[in-house]
């Protein structure tokens, strides 16, 4: 059955008015009206503080939200989801990834099938293997012991891995090194490689179909390099494994099945990074601390089924994305971590926001009449401040912001952290506040300048905070975001699981690359600009 028109709906219409009364309302007044906003509009949940009263909301206007999200069906549709409906309809899948860090003794059926007690199998064996490693069971093809990591995989399969290592850092074994190849480019593999000893180095092929051309060629390329430099086709037995949903494939590259570790196509790429493709994050981390951070994402998956919208992190922050999308009109989003453990962490949430809800049209496919998915972007703070935090300040686009910061440093450096969460707390109060071209000139500033030193405030963003950076805090965090975008998804009924839009471009590359690769020019047919692009390319190419 079809969801009723959105824009149609009396709760989007009753928020559409409610936009139009209060939507310019400066944050000024919203605080100087309610002394005790910064308090009431914040909530603090499994282990992570949200602090959303610098968004341009009032009771009413959550309110109404709320009141859309259950015209919606949300909550049928959270249970929908936690019951492996297949809610992913345009593939036919269950999405279940829930299940991947849903504990051992719970049951999840899928098909009359326990998916729990699967993924409890897996993890035993990658923590089996994750053991053999680090205590030199595992050993190359000339005996000595593992001590570098390469992941080969790209989307889902990379940027999770790659945004865990980084974050969990502090928690990883120094003795070794981790690297992720992802790009098509050369130069990825080549300057990942550079360094390392191949009698010593495992690479870890990641692809949930095994039939991704970018992994497939960086892993062809290990394969020679590996092959090359230990003189013995019979090496790759002891340098690769896999992960993968596809044991066919795996065995047809050459790496046995026994050396895979495998996962199921209810896990959306972009949602796998707690599967076994984060081999890699246990082979860093290990096996206690990758379980930990099971745990912290299972908190928040508990947190979001059982939490009333009022009190539930994930409800709240879709909820807040839509209106600042549909509402105030905002395009995009910035994630801005005041952490340098998360520097990947903006680069993640890019495809997992960005391809799960950058949809146009609903899941029974008619064209929507509004705004989907935002834009995601953002780089660690300080470093953005002396970047872009220009336009955020005093530009023409309003661009909401997500600040993430912590209590403690995992690298105290004398004053330094709560020089690092001044910055985020007072960037913050700049954007909402800003400052007045009264206060301006009342600092004494000439009135030729004065509109220039002017902030006009009235800028949107939510603040969250956790104690310290740790496995259990991050999967936590994940899952908040993992949720938020599936809350937007259902309010703007399109399918968050599947990703079509990615197919067209890959389509076209296969033509393209027999044309660039034939010995001489073939007929042509694309339009004129493809065309030119093609020929110039060649001469470049070919010219000496
Ligand atoms: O870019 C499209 C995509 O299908 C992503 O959704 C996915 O994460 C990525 O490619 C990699 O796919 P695979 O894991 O099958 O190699």
């Amino acid at each position: 059955m079809s969801a009723p028109r959105l824009t149609r709906l009396p709760q989007w219409q009753a928020l559409q008015r409610h936009a139009d009364a209060i939507g310019q309302r400066h944050l000024r007044e919203w605080f100087a009206a309610d002394p005790r906003r910064g308090e009431r509009f914040a909530l603090e949940e499994v282990g992570l503080y949200l602090d959303y009263s610098k968004q341009r909301v009032d009771d009413d206007a959550l309110r109404l939200l709320r009141e859309l999200a259950t015209a919606r069906g949300l909550l049928q549709r959270i249970e929908a989801m936690f019951r492996g409906e297949r809610i992913n309809t345009t593939e036919q899948r269950a999405v279940l990834h829930v299940a991947l860090r849903a504990p051992a003794a719970e049951k999840i059926l899928l098909d009359g099938h326990d998916v729990v007690a699967d993924v409890q199998a897996v993890l035993e064996r990658m923590a089996a293997f994750t053991e053999r490693v680090h205590s030199g069971a595992w050993r190359g093809h000339d005996g000595r012991r593992i001590r570098h990591v390469v992941s080969i995989g790209i989307g889902g399969s990379d940027l999770g891995p790659v945004m865990a290592y980084e974050a969990l850092r502090a928690y990883s074994r120094r003795e070794m090194t981790f690297h992720f190849v992802s790009n098509v480019d050369g130069t990825d593999f080549a300057e990942a490689v550079r360094e390392l000893d191949a009698a010593e180095t495992l690479f870890i092929v990641c692809s949930k179909t095994f039939t991704t051309l970018e992994t497939l060629a960086n892993a062809r390329a290990a394969r020679a390099w590996c092959v090359e430099a230990l003189g013995d086709e019979a090496a790759v037995a002891k340098h690769f494994v896999a992960v993968s949903t596809n044991a066919d494939e795996v065995a047809k590259f050459g790496i046995d099945t026994a050396n895979m570790f495998g996962f199921w196509d209810w896990v959306g790429g972009r949602y796998s990074m707690d599967s076994a493709i984060g081999l890699s994050t246990m082979l860093a981390i290990g096996a206690e601390h990758f379980r930990a951070m099971l745990a912290g994402f299972h908190a928040m998956d508990e947190h979001f089924r059982h939490a009333p919208f009022e009190r539930n992190l994930p409800v709240l922050m879709g909820l807040l994305a839509v209106w600042n999308n549909n509402f105030l009109g905002a395009a995009s989003v910035a994630v801005l971590p005041y952490e340098q453990y998360l520097k990947r962490f903006p680069a993640y949430l890019q495809q997992l926001t960005m391809e799960s809800n950058g949809k146009r049209v609903t899941l029974d496919g008619a064209a929507v009449d509004y705004a989907t998915g935002p834009i995601y972007w953002g780089e660690p703070g300080t470093n953005g401040q002396h970047s872009f935090y220009q336009l955020l300040h005093q530009g023409t686009r309003l661009v909401p912001c997500d600040f993430i910061g912590f209590g403690q440093s995992l690298n105290p450096l004398d004053q330094q952290h709560d020089l690092l969460l001044a910055n985020l707390i007072a960037q913050g109060e700049a954007l909402a506040f800003g400052k007045t071209v009264e206060e301006v000139r009342a600092a004494g500033t000439d009135a030729a300048l004065a509109p220039h030193r002017t902030f006009p405030g009235n800028r949107p963003s939510s603040t969250i905070l956790a104690q310290r950076l740790t496995p259990h805090v991050l999967g936590s965090l994940i899952a908040l975001y993992e949720h938020s975008v599936f809350v937007q998804g259902v309010i703007w009924d399109i399918d968050s699981f599947d990703q079509w839009g990615v197919e067209l471009g890959k389509q076209l590359a296969k033509t393209t690359i027999a044309e660039l690769t034939a010995k001489d020019e073939p007929p042509l047919a694309h339009d004129s600009s493809t065309n030119a692009l093609i020929r110039r390319y060649r001469q470049l190419r070919d010219t000496a």
